[in-house]
């Protein structure tokens, strides 16, 4: 405990720790030490957003998708699915629905569905742009070219989430099939900063083959990429992928890497997942507990929901938008968090195209 205290310490004082630091502290991880940890990152989190927890809504537009990642439910592979695409006009009534749930970040989430042109896309995001001018509109449709990025940032989209799922280009081997790179996800991360968006990035915790050098080696990735947003979710197997028969990620260890990321990051944008809320009832409380200031409740259609399963057991599938902010805002309530009608921007804006090398 004494090195661990140190090191959380030495964390919390220079906002780095080396690599064998990293590794030393994540794997001494246990219940003293991740209270000690999240009593800290819940004062930096106080410092910097006081009780206030961001909430975003999110769109399953697509779950058409032209990849098969070994981890994912709508993988191209998978036969089981139904697949879907909602229509411009679809997306348009869960913003207004959501609009009046007092929600002000749209996030439209998609499998790389090609159907999906840079043209279709614009016209949507300028749609949205137009009918909610106060509102932010991010997006989460997975690797495109610069060109494309590009075309989307101005037709008015400002966010841009992307999980580099792990740094490590073997690992990221994997849980990948041969035509993704770990190479090719972080470059399209650079471009995202390069043309200008806030971009959020993040990782699995607990994905098949993952030791504490790899999540050591995300925290330094994560530290030098310096984004706007830091998703982070347990890996949960899902029954019709090559990875159905490997162990779920632990609530113990997702909620001590918030809590680090907290520390390393100050200001960062830290979603308390729907994953943790699925391996855990109280999950997503104890994700703001540890760290995390932001939650993403679905604005999907319900009759979509369930054809939108990254992984079994996905909670909400049966909960319109109206039950689920209703829930949401009493689990925020319980722990004695609020949740702000607000666009919820990053406070480290400024720092948008800074990279730490
Ligand atoms: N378990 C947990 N998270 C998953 N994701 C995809 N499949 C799973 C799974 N089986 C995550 C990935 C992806 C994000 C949208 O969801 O990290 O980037
Ligand atoms: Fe959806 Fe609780 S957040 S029902």
């Amino acid at each position: 405990m004494q090195t661990q205290k140190m090191l959380i310490d030495k964390l919390a004082n220079t906002k780095t720790l080396s690599k064998e630091e990293w590794i030393t502290l994540i794997d001494g991880h246990d219940a003293d030490s991740a209270a000690y940890l999240f009593a800290q990152a819940r004062d930096i989190r106080h410092q910097h957003y006081g009780k206030e927890v961001f909430q975003r809504g999110l769109i399953e537009f697509t779950n058409y998708c032209k990849q098969d990642c070994f981890y994912c439910g709508i993988r191209k592979s998978n036969p089981e699915v139904v697949r879907y695409r909602l229509s411009e006009a679809e997306i348009l009534s869960c913003c207004e629905l959501g609009y009046e749930l007092g929600f002000r970040t749209f996030v439209l989430q998609g499998g790389e569905d090609n159907f999906f042109t840079d043209e279709r896309l614009s016209h949507i995001i300028a749609h949205i742009h137009q009918a909610f001018p106060d509102c932010a509109i991010t997006l989460s449709i997975g690797e495109r070219s610069f060109a494309s990025y590009q075309t989307l940032f101005k037709a008015g989209a400002q966010r841009f989430l992307l999980r580099h799922e792990t740094h490590n280009h073997a690992h990221y081997a994997t849980l990948h099939p041969e035509n993704l790179s770990a190479r090719k996800r972080q470059a399209c991360l650079w471009d995202l900063k390069k043309i200008g968006f806030e971009v959020g990035t993040g990782f699995m915790v607990g994905s098949p083959f993952q030791t504490s050098a790899h999540l050591a080696e995300d925290m330094l990735f994560l530290k030098k990429l310096n984004p706007q947003m830091i998703g982070i979710g347990p890996f949960i197997p899902h029954h019709a992928t090559p990875f159905h028969d490997q162990c779920a990620g632990t609530l113990e260890l997702t909620l001590f890497m918030i809590g680090l990321i907290r520390l390393m990051l100050p200001k960062v944008l830290l979603p308390s997942t729907t994953s943790l809320g699925t391996i855990a009832t109280d999950g997503r409380e104890k994700g703001i507990l540890a760290g995390a200031n932001v939650v993403m409740p679905n604005l999907s259609p319900i009759n979509t929901r369930k054809n939108y399963q990254l992984y079994d057991n996905k909670i909400c599938l049966d909960d319109d938008a109206r039950d689920c902010r209703q829930c949401m805002e009493n689990r925020m309530n319980t722990i004695g968090y609020k949740i702000v009608v607000c666009k919820g921007d990053s406070l480290n804006l400024d720092e948008r195209n800074v990279a730490y090398v």
